[in-house]
């Protein structure tokens, strides 16, 4: 009753989690029987102050009984007193806590704290600008855009034009009168015969697994309402991605899900039985994400539901493993044949790569591999190391993987060094949420931009963090139906739609100051960077962005000409020896 009571909300699950339910399983193991001398911990002055509640509680519960020929009230005052004493024993005797060993009782008002943080520095001490990975700030323009509530500020930015991190873009004294207000952006190399015109502002890969029915039915919803697309992430497309029409793009990762057989590869026919429903616009191959590159990942049995399952071609209540790797390709012309395959079988669809940059020779490879091979991606998804997950090892998420400004440019020179930018579509994702990010990136040298976590917002998400945990507060990391019932679709995806069209007005207002007309025309010297306290640069001035073939005519002058060296079209390793200096002693050999 207890435990059922306090699921009812996030914060009253947490405190009695924290305080009664989840550390007292196992407690037979941790516990031994306590003898008279193990009382001595609690003896003197110190001692009694460590054991003081359960003291209390039980000078109470004697006082209480002393009490009972006054009435019966002195049952519920045993009621409050005695569960304490029980505890403070139990605590006294387990041994798997020192602190609480030490401080019975008092000891779990430590992991009560642990709990509530989170809502405690949400909701009272987080300024607005500190909140982490999105400040307080961040949210609530997304949430007034979603609620199509005023999105303006008043009294000048609170944000120091002084600090080392700050950036802005620059603007026109001939502002432009008449900034295009929906931009588009076509997709599709020469090679693909069904283009798709995609909106400059769309839903990153989020799976069906990781969301709920009702968040992927919102999102779809809303994606619809506003013309821009929705990207299925790597789950497959369930029944909730086509309920309600709006634009797919199709996601295949390491695991094949919807596309795969029983062994776990790809397979052609029941990819094309996918691909070709006129809903699904573009397919995109994923090769890595910026929160856990080169991680694969784990849908543990007990969320591999009867729906999960049938949407993934896997078997229900098993673990769901993506691999780290694709088993389709090992180099990358074989990748780039792999990617033309999917064209043929999905009818002439693009079909792109999505990928947070690693080793950057990885990245000059699949250029010369596109040149050798004449076959075109249509485009490459950029995806920084900032970016969002459900669930990642830290260490990935902290500590591997390019940021996505730093990777866009990499990405952006490769194709433009190469001499193939005119053919092959740039997007980026990592951490974006408001106009100034996408200009940002379409100065870099982005076509368009994807958001996830922003979208999440916008229907709803209060970034609890628990997302990993299936008790997703607001309905939408949960495959918990009792929690998903607080998600209503209709509402939540005409948020998530007007959080869209809100930002590309914004977008229209950034553009127009610049003096353009469409953000595909920001340029690099766009966007400025402060680099130290006296000195502020264009980013192009910051960064090497290279000239139109510069790889093809003068590798040796770039800062790629390394890189360029080591890429090798039939490899992804490096065709040359990449180390300036090199380890010699030998650390993986046994002593
Ligand atoms: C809940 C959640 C699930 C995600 N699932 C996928 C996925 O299936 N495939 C993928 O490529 N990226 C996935 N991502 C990463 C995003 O698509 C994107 O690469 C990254 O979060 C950048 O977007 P953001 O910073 O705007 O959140 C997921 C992100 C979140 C927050
Ligand atoms: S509300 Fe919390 S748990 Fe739910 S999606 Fe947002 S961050 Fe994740």
């Amino acid at each position: 009753m207890l435990a059922l009571a306090a699921k009812r909300t996030c914060v009253v699950h947490d405190v009695f989690k924290s305080f009664l339910i989840v550390k007292i399983p196992g407690w037979r193991g941790d516990c031994v029987p306590m003898s008279i001398s193990d009382f001595q911990a609690y003896t003197g002055l110190n001692g009694l102050k460590r054991a003081l509640i359960p003291l209390v509680a039980a000078c109470a519960s004697i006082g209480f009984v002393a009490l009972s020929w006054a009435g019966t009230w002195w049952l519920i005052g045993l009621v409050f007193s005695l569960p304490v004493v029980v505890l403070g024993l139990y605590d006294m005797r387990q041994r798997r806590w020192t602190i609480i060993r030490n401080y019975p009782v008092a000891g779990r008002l430590r992991w009560l704290f642990y709990d509530l943080r989170p809502y405690l520095r949400a909701y009272i001490v987080e300024g607005d600008e500190e909140g982490k990975p999105y400040s307080y700030e961040a949210r609530r323009l997304v949430y007034a855009r979603s609620e199509r509530s005023s999105d303006t500020h008043p009294f000048g930015t609170e944000l120091d034009v002084d600090s080392a991190d700050y950036n802005w873009l620059t603007h026109s004294i001939a502002p432009g009168e008449q900034p295009d207000r929906k931009p588009r952006v076509e997709i599709g190399s020469p090679q693909c015969s069904r283009p798709y015109s995609a909106s400059v502002f769309n839903i990153s890969a989020m799976s069906f697994g990781a969301l709920s029915a009702a968040a992927v039915e919102a999102l779809n919803k809303g994606a619809s309402i506003g013309d821009f697309y929705h990207d299925t992430g790597e789950g497959g497309i369930s029944r909730y991605h086509l309920k309600h029409g709006g634009d797919l793009v199709w996601e295949i990762g390491s695991g094949y899900f919807g596309c795969r057989d029983e062994e776990g590869h790809f397979d052609p026919d029941l990819f094309r039985e996918q691909a070709q429903q006129d809903q699904v616009k573009m397919v995109e191959i994923k090769l890595s994400q910026g929160a856990k590159p080169g991680h694969g990942g784990l849908l543990p049995a007990a969320k591999v539901t009867r729906e999960i399952a049938e949407t993934r071609k896997v078997p229900v209540g098993e673990d769901c493993l993506s691999p780290r790797g694709h088993s389709a390709f090992a180099t990358p012309v074989e990748m780039l044949e792999f990617a033309a395959a999917m064209r043929d079988l999905s009818d002439g669809k693009p079909v792109g790569i999505k990928l947070c940059v690693g080793h950057i020779h990885e990245v000059m490879a699949v250029m010369k591999a596109m040149l050798k091979t004449g076959i075109l991606l249509d485009f490459i998804v950029v995806d920084g190391a900032e970016g969002g997950t459900g669930a990642a090892p830290l260490e990935l998420s902290n500590h591997v993987g390019m940021p996505l400004k730093e990777g866009l440019i990499v990405v952006r020179n490769a194709l433009v060094g190469a001499g193939l930018r005119d053919k092959v579509r740039l997007a980026a994702s990592g951490k974006i949420y408001s106009a100034a990010g996408v200009a940002e990136c379409l100065a870099i040298g982005a076509d368009w931009c994807n958001a996830a976590r922003a979208f999440l917002f916008s229907i709803g998400c209060i970034q609890a963090q628990r997302c990993h945990t299936g008790t997703c507060p607001t309905g939408i990391t949960t495959q918990d139906p009792r929690r998903q019932y607080g998600l209503v679709v209709d509402v939540q995806g005409q948020r998530a739609a007007n959080f869209h069209a809100k930002t590309l007005d914004a977008l229209a207002d950034v553009v127009a100051a610049a003096g353009l007309t469409h953000p595909g025309e920001l340029q690099p010297h766009h966007v400025y960077h402060r680099v130290s306290a006296n000195q502020s640069l264009p980013i192009d001035r910051i960064w090497q962005f290279l000239p139109d073939n510069a790889l093809l005519e003068v590798p040796e002058e770039t800062p790629y000409a390394h890189w360029w060296r080591a890429a090798d079209a039939d490899s992804f390793q490096p065709a040359i020896q990449l180390d300036r200096v090199r380890n010699t002693a030998p650390r993986n050999q046994p002593e």
